[in-house]
């Protein structure tokens, strides 16, 4: 998959904004890393574990396969490709997407915080 590299920081949620035509919403990577302390006592950066797998890559990832980590079945079964949609109904509400997975966390409302936070999830290589 080709990523796109260095694009100026101010630029990016006005770039993205064009791209999505135009949610109300304009994504914002560093506020996605401050919506990731929900997550990081967990999940690291990298591609280690912790309680949780690591996220390095985790977009375009298929679930439950990061190496050497115990996931439940229902993750491994899941047949999910991580990308901007899966990851946003996941965080959301994670037993509703994918029911009896054992992440002990119960979901993000705010869907502007989601948005952030999947973009911040896309910087995770
Ligand atoms: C209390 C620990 C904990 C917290 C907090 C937590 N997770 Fe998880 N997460 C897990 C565990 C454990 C799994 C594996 C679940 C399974 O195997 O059913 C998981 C799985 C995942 C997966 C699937 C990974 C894969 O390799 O397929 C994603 C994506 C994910 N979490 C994202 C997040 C995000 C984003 C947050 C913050 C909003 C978060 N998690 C918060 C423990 C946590």
């Amino acid at each position: 998959m080709r990523r796109r590299m260095s694009v100026a920081v101010g630029a990016l949620p006005l770039f993205l904004l064009s791209l999505c035509g135009g949610p109300a919403h304009a994504r914002d990577t560093s506020k996605g890393r401050e919506v990731y302390s929900l997550c990081g006592a967990c999940h690291p950066t990298d591609s280690s574990n912790g309680a949780g797998p690591g996220l390095a890559g985790i977009v375009g990832r298929k679930a439950g396969t990061a190496a050497g980590f115990r996931y439940s079945r229902a993750m491994k079964s899941s047949g999910i490709i991580w990308d901007d949609k899966t990851l946003d109904a996941y965080i959301g509400e994670p037993q509703r997407v994918i029911p009896g997975n054992v992440m002990p966390f119960s979901g993000i409302a705010d869907p502007g915080a989601r948005a952030d936070l999947v973009e911040y999830l896309k910087t995770l290589k």
